[in-house]
């Protein structure tokens, strides 16, 4: 059965994306399950870095994704860019694209599409938002041809989030082991029980995990993830293996001629270790608990 697994976090860089690459590198390169990445984020970090996306004419600084190869002006009168933000604009069928990776297709953000799509008005906002992304996904098409989803979500709780929590079977929370940080767990732990109340037993949604990311060798990271794995609300959630503070998780993101996926360092890098051991076990949760 189809897995989708949303990112999220409203505080912003804990590693949702970082870790939204990790897990569908991990799907594809280590497990070989045909994963879609989908980018809710207006940033569309997730996006570039699976895709050469342009700059946006119409916007200061936004991005939008290059024409799709597809694309036959002929018959499709549209623009041929296609984005995961065209379903909250109805109509419009979505196409991803392949990625740099063999079994990772990506839905790219559009930065102004989606930015605008996080300001409907109250009264629109489930229906034009909120249920979008879990209609898409149920799609006999998207069913058939992927075996994981990743969703990576922009650091808030508005509509694009619950979008992204509301289309999901698996939430994952990436935290930095700080005060803060961890104000940003409850926050999250909060909106996946909201959720999990109006899901239906056949339609449950799991949270898989809270991730330790950029952790040292500090006590103050070491006694915030004791105390996680102690206390009732999120002992049982807390992932024990932890992803380290690491300069070449930033360099993997400056992709080059392509990106390189962390799992295609040496096989004893500790980088490739660490998330191997992390990834494994979020995964093993999933596949092997339902
Ligand atoms: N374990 C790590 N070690 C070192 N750098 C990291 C680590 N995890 C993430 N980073 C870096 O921290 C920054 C924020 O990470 P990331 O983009 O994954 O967070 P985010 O939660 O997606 O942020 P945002 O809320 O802005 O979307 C990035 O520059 C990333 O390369
Ligand atoms: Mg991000």
């Amino acid at each position: 059965m189809l897995k989708v697994i949303a990112n999220a976090t409203n505080k912003g860089g804990e590693g949702k994306t970082t870790v939204s690459i990790l897990l569908s590198e991990y799907a594809a390169l280590v497990m070989k399950k045909r994963v879609l990445a989908i980018d809710l984020d207006p940033q569309a970090n997730f996006s570039k870095y699976y895709l050469n996306l342009e700059y946006d004419p119409a916007t200061n600084g936004g991005k939008i994704p290059p024409i799709h190869h597809d694309h036959n002006a002929e018959e499709d009168p549209g623009d041929g860019r296609s984005s995961i933000a065209d379903i909250f604009y109805g109509g419009q069928g979505v196409t991803p694209y392949p990625s740099f990776f063999e079994n990772i297709e990506i839905l790219p953000a559009h930065s102004q599409r989606l930015q605008d799509a996080e300001a409907v008005t109250k009264q629109d906002v489930v229906e034009k938002v909120h249920l979008r992304l879990k209609e898409f996904i149920s799609l006999d098409e998207v069913k058939q041809n992927y075996d994981l989803i990743i969703i990576d979500t922009p650091p808030s709780k508005g509509p694009l989030t619950i979008a992204g929590i509301k289309a999901c079977s698996h939430m994952v929370i990436p935290s930095q082991m700080e005060e803060d940080s961890i104000d940003g767990i409850y926050g999250m732990l909060q909106l996946w029980k909201q959720e999990s109340y109006i899901r239906t037993p056949d339609d449950p949604i799991t949270l898989v995990g809270i991730l330790a990311n950029r952790v040292r060798n500090v006590s103050l990271h070491e006694s915030f993830f004791e105390q996680l794995s102690k206390i009732d609300s999120t002992k049982d959630f807390i992932i024990s293996h932890k992803i380290k503070e690491r300069v070449i998780y930033g360099e993997l993101r400056v992709k080059e001629d392509r990106p390189k996926s962390v799992f295609e360092l040496a096989v004893d890098h500790p980088a490739r270790v660490e998330c191997s051991v992390a990834c494994k076990e979020i995964m093993d949760r999933i596949f092997q608990n339902g």
